[in-house]
């Protein structure tokens, strides 16, 4: 076969969070296939970045008191180190804001200026009278000017599904500063798509360029209208490239992102002398994008049409896949079940999760879901139930033996057609049926263990005189066990290694090397390649996950009315009267005031109620208040409040403040002469 080039991307990242079990689904499919292909002797290039640019991170640095720039490079850290440790390695980690990625984005952007395909006109929008910025969709809520849910967000209702503009909402508000927005205008430029309407139809729904799913799905829903223009400028403030011919505009963050994929890999470029043209001109280069469904839109529409301008190769292929839920619900701070990457790796092994998401990924948009029973069944029962156990009942008998001449009289057939069953498995990690994939080695496995019980090679070292047969039962064991690890190699790569190390081998071998027996070599001491998943350390891990959201929730939203929700969950809307009487609030003097060192926002305050009843609150007022100048004061406290446990102790209330957070906010208190415990009404 021909040595391939291929050129791989997972989507990049957000800068703004942590990776979590949702993300890696992402990262392990296209990991595992970069593996797969480089075992099969491709030449494979594998990319990703951190995609840096908009408003999130802008106000993430003002509230941090710091540069958007300072955020970057520990954030960046962080995910390439979660990713290294999952077993995820790029040729190159880049970062959207980087000045390849600023003079790539000038030549797309001069591009589509001189191919006449720019636009421009004025755009209402909200703004943020307070914060001085205009307001994107996330950042406002009000009632939906259809069914009057309110705390919708301003792109579209949870409630009712109704899309509609921002400035439709009834009553809106900045999420950022709670204040009122005004519509105001500006000038904005648009990237005009219908003049693509044509070859879009066609690249989108030939040559399986797109999954059928999603092409079926851009046909009912974009491609049967008149294509609308893409508004990719923002007024400042922005972070984000400035458009050179628009100052004061910037480029919205989904313009500059994938061309973060070409920064990347111009970065690495220049590292190794490679050439970028070699990689994205030469038609005989693959290009293999791995996304998410949420964002097909951007990938299969704007991104081949701003490719197609300005010259660079169209992807051989966008694979899309489906969403993560947690044992069948969408992952929840509250239930423990979103998870971070880094919290599952302080309690359980990378390669438990690969090979259980391996299993359940087919080369279809569906959602996938990650069981947590059953992930801990599975594992074990495969993993460790058939793979493992193929070396650990034969191994340990011809330890430091040299393997013999292979005994292929003895086998059954059974290398000659997992040699064989070779082809269909690689066929299925090419269309990405890892799931099928997985089924079909395992069955390889099943058929081994069959033979290993058979043979019974425990009950052969007992009689003095069939330890030649012994040698040989175990010979074939070991090579079906390596043909077995060999195939498993892209999902679970330390395992194979350190399964190929016990039969004497070094490296990770080719994927052709299944065909051959290994002879010759020394077998060594059989040490324990995989332990079995300990179901009390995945409770640990949704313990641990649950105790970070509370944490979190307390500093974000303790002691403020101000909305702010786990799951992005709005408040309840209305209550009744009988709602409002089960709330118990009391007036309390705060006793003692301290510190939270570990974190951000934290005060502890301890609270009377009058006589001995004293409470403890966790209160994210830190930025608001020293905590001397809180001791002797009287507040409101909800008394009945279920207690909850958190990273540093104990909440058992809530004190009343207003305003947005950080260094504005107002703790309530009563006029003088109120007294600790009594109740309010
Ligand atoms: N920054 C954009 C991508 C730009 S690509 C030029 C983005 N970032 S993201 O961090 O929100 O998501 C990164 C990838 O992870 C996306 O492909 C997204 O679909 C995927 N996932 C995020 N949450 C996920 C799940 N819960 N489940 C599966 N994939 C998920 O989008
Ligand atoms: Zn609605």
């Amino acid at each position: 076969m021909d040595r391939r080039k291929i050129l791989v991307t997972s989507a990049l990242p957000y800068v703004n969070h942590g990776l979590h079990l949702g993300h890696m689904v992402e990262h392990i499919q296209t990991d595992v296939w970069v593996r797969f292909q480089r075992l099969r002797g491709h030449e494979v290039r594998f990319f990703c970045a951190d995609d840096t640019h908009g408003t999130a991170t802008m106000l993430r640095a003002q509230r941090e008191g710091c540069a958007p720039e300072a955020i970057l490079d520990a954030m960046r850290e962080e995910h390439v180190e979660d990713l290294g440790r999952f077993g995820v390695v790029h040729d190159n980690y880049g970062s959207t804001h980087s000045p390849e990625n600023e003079a790539l984005v000038g030549e797309f952007w001069a591009a589509l200026r001189a191919a006449g395909h720019v636009d421009q006109r004025e755009v209402s929008q909200l703004y943020d009278p307070e914060a001085g910025i205009f307001l994107a969709d996330r950042f406002v809520t009000g009632g939906c000017p259809k069914c009057g849910a309110e705390g919708q967000y301003g792109d579209n209702c949870e409630v009712c599904g109704a899309t509609y503009e921002p400035s439709e909402l009834i009553d809106p508000k900045s999420t950022i500063t709670g204040a009122v927005p005004e519509v105001r205008s500006h000038d904005h430029l648009f990237v005009k798509l219908e003049p693509f309407h044509a070859f879009l139809d066609e690249w989108t729904q030939s040559d399986g360029h797109v999954p059928a799913e999603t092409a079926n799905w851009l046909k009912g829903t974009f491609l049967s209208d008149e294509l609308r223009d893409w508004d990719v400028s923002r007024p400042a403030p922005y972070f984000g490239f400035e458009i050179p011919d628009a100052p004061g505009n910037y480029f919205y963050v989904w313009l500059d992102a994938p061309i973060g994929y070409i920064a990347s890999t111009q970065q690495w470029c220049d590292r190794t002398g490679e050439r970028l043209e070699d990689w994205w001109k030469d038609p005989a280069t693959e290009i293999h994008h791995f996304i998410g469904k949420d964002i097909a839109y951007f990938h299969t529409l704007f991104w081949p049409a701003m490719l197609k301008t300005v010259g660079y190769n169209l992807p051989t292929a966008v694979h899309v896949h489906g969403f993560l839920t947690v044992n069948n619900e969408k992952m929840s701070k509250r239930k423990g079940t979103f998870v971070l990457a880094s919290t599952y790796l302080d309690h359980l092994s990378p390669e438990y999760l690969r090979y259980y998401y391996a299993s359940k990924l087919s080369s279809r948009v569906d959602d996938i879901d990650l069981s947590l029973d059953e992930f801990v069944q599975k594992v074990n029962s495969d993993l460790v139930g058939k793979v493992v156990n193929l070396a650990s009942r034969t191994a340990r008998f011809v330890k430091g033996q040299t393997l013999p001449e292979y005994p292929s009289e003895l086998d059954e057939g059974l290398f000659a057609a997992a040699a064989e069953a070779g082809e269909e498995i690689a066929a299925a990690y090419e269309a990405l049926d890892t799931g099928k994939a997985m089924r079909l080695i395992m069955a390889l496995a099943d058929r081994a263990n069959e033979f290993v019980e058979s043979k019974a090679p425990w009950a052969l070292k007992k009689d003095a005189s069939k330890q030649e047969e012994l040698a040989q039962v175990c010979a074939v064991a070991l090579n079906l066990f390596r043909q077995i690890t060999l195939y498993l190699a892209p999902v679970v790569p330390r395992f194979a290694e350190e399964s190929g190390k016990l039969l004497g081998l070094e490296g990770a071998g080719t994927w052709s090397d299944a065909a051959s027996p290994v002879v010759g070599t020394t077998v060594g001491k059989f040490k324990h390649l995989m332990e079995r998943v300990d179901p009390e350390k995945v409770e640990a891990m949704v313990e641990a996950s649950r105790e970070a959201a509370e944490a979190s929730e307390a500093e974000a939203a303790s002691a403020v009315g101000g909305g702010e929700v786990l799951d992005g969950e709005p408040l309840e809307a209305e209550i009744t009267i009988d709602d409002f009487v089960k709330v118990d609030l009391r007036v309390a003097e705060i006793v003692e005031a301290k510190s939270v060192p570990k974190a951000n926002k934290l005060l502890e305050l301890t609270l009377s109620l009058g006589g001995n009843e004293r409470r403890t609150v966790f209160a994210g007022i830190k930025k608001a208040y020293e905590p001397e100048q809180l001791v002797g004061r009287l507040t409101v406290m909800v008394a009945n409040l279920a207690p909850r446990k958190m990273k540093f102790g104990v909440s058992e209330g809530m004190v009343l403040a207003a305003g947005p957070g950080d260094s504005e906010i107002f703790i309530l208190s009563p006029d003088a002469g109120a007294k600790p415990g009594q109740r309010i009404r």
